[in-house]
């Protein structure tokens, strides 16, 4: 028996993200190993645009989920899967707003004014310092870090639902 469905914008959302964080941080990786040049500077700019676009959905996501709520958690979870899918699902919703946030200031203060594809300005009304900068790109380092960290749990519970257990929690998110 279900005990409920993620609504068809959630899942829009979800997915969404879930794509545009596929680009982003692959992209991260590699430009910070490219050497200078124009390639990596497409890799930056590409890597900025997905970053803040992935910002905008998650104020979209969390809009609907304020509005419509979230189905309660899928029948037949341990308490534990219950506690544990809780603190990821919050981790990554933190993760995926302060990340932006804190590429976007740190960028704009330390280097050149961030652009959405190479085309619309984003202006930022302040100029950080250099400490400031500093320990802002190594909180987006750890920040990254401890993204790739999250997804992996992630996707390592929801294939489990998927194919082992074989319960309803990834059908809840996927289109029916
Ligand atoms: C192949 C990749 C992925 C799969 C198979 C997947 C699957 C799922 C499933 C099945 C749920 C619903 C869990 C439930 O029943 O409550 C869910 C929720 C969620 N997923 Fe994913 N996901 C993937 C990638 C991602 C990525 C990349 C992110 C973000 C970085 C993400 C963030 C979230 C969040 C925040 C929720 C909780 C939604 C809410 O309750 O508001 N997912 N995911
Ligand atoms: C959810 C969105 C974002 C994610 C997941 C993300 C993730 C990452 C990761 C994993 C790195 C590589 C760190 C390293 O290995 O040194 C990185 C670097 C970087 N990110 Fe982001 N980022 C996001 C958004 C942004 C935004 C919006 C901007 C700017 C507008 C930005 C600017 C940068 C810059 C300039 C670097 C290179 C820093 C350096 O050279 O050490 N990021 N990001």
């Amino acid at each position: 028996m279900m005990t409920g469905t993620y609504t068809p914008a959630a899942r829009m959302l979800h997915w969404l993200t879930a794509f545009c964080v596929a680009v982003t941080v692959p992209v991260a990786l590699a430009m910070v190993r490219t050497p200078e040049g124009a390639f990596t500077n497409a890799l930056y700019e590409i890597h900025k645009s997905f970053g803040i676009l992935i910002f905008v959905i998650m104020m979209a996501r969390l809009a609907v989920r304020l509005v419509k709520g979230a189905p309660p958690p899928a029948a037949g979870l341990t308490q534990a899967e219950r506690v544990i899918s809780k603190i990821v699902h919050v981790a990554l919703y933190v993760v995926l707003v302060a990340l932006p946030i804190g590429g976007y200031a740190a960028t704009s203060s330390c280097c050149a004014p961030v652009k959405l594809f190479w085309t619309i300005p984003m202006p930022f009304a302040f100029s950080f310092g250099e400490d400031m900068i500093k320990t802002l790109f190594e909180m987006h380092e750890l920040g990254g870090f401890l993204l790739i960290g999250l997804v992996i749990l992630h996707v390592a519970g929801a294939l489990n639902h998927a194919l082992v257990k074989r319960d309803e929690v990834m059908s809840r998110m996927w289109a029916r």
